[in-house]
């Protein structure tokens, strides 16, 4: 195949040997099946901003900072500089987030390069050593699609006890790897302390996981697990082994899981509209 712009500056630099072929076109990013120090890697290569369709950015980049007072006064006038600056940010706070979690021991893609706004990491792979694929297009019983919500949502809570909110976890982003799930996708991760939206943007995840529970036959019935989470995160109560019950009371962290869930329904049917207006 033709080398895509993006990734000759990887292949002129020797961090990749050999492009093998796309593996997937998602909303941010092009993703590549790639050689890299002789081993099957995956190569991110992030869209530009216009070209992106993430909506209400500025509730997640609430509360990052640039690295200096100059690219911050350049991001918050909004000049060329400045976008360049906040691209830049944008595209580094996955790697950042990566290495985070994985010293929180949370099970995320190790990353080997990030070299011209391209992350190059490990390819998750499932049993027959295939590109994993995602839990939402996995066909599984209830039994394992509740195992698979509970390991997930120890790992939620392990990335907060590490202070990151995913921001968008979906069952579009984990991918069933032959040694269990890894959770992907980091770019807009938000430092829980931070933002004041993280508490939101987390029930928002959490009601995400409780969506794909629910397509598995699970009843319906007030999981809450994101409420009960944040409340013990922010009483500083909230451990890495943390044992959550999904049964949590309390008025002010009441969560109206059916109501996200319609929410996110009603975004899924714009975003599918979106799309079918740019492909007409
Ligand atoms: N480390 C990886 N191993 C295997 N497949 C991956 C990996 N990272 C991404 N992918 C594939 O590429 C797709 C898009 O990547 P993702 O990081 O979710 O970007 P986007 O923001 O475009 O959704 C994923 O849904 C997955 O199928
Ligand atoms: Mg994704």
């Amino acid at each position: 195949m033709r080398t895509p712009s993006g990734l000759i500056p990887l292949i002129d630099q020797g961090v990749v040997e050999q492009v093998l072929r796309p593996l997937m076109s998602g909303k941010e990013a092009q993703v590549y099946l790639v050689l890299s120090d002789g081993e099957e890697r995956v190569a991110k290569v992030y869209k530009d901003a216009t070209h992106r369709s993430f909506k209400h950015r500025a509730d997640y980049t609430e509360g990052r900072r640039a690295k200096n007072s100059r690219d911050q006064r350049a991001i918050n006038k909004g000049s060329k500089h400045g976008k360049a600056q906040e691209e830049e940010a944008w595209r580094c706070a996955e790697v950042d987030m990566i290495y985070r979690l994985r010293a929180a021991g949370v099970r995320v893609p190790e990353p080997y390069h990030f070299l011209d706004g391209v992350l190059v990491m490990e390819l998750v792979k499932d049993a027959e050593g295939n590109p994993a694929p995602r839990l939402g297009e996995v066909a599984m019983d209830a039994a394992t699609a509740q195992r698979t919500f509970d390991y997930l949502i120890r790992e939620v809570v392990k990335m907060l006890c590490a202070g990151v909110v995913h921001g968008d976890l979906s069952d579009f982003n984990v991918l069933m790897g032959a040694d269990g799930p890894v959770i992907i996708d980091f770019p807009q991760s938000l430092d829980a302390a931070g933002n004041q939206n993280a508490r939101e943007i987390l029930l928002r995840d959490v009601a995400n996981l409780n969506h794909f529970l629910l397509g598995h036959g699970a009843p319906e019935q007030p999981l809450k697990h994101g409420a009960e989470m944040w409340e013990k995160y922010a009483r500083g109560d909230l451990r890495p082994d943390s044992v959550l019950t999904g049964k949590h009371k309390g008025s002010e962290a009441r969560v109206d899981l059916m109501g996200l869930i319609r929410e996110l329904e009603a975004d899924e049917r714009d975003e599918e509209r979106r799309r079918a207006g740019r492909l007409a």
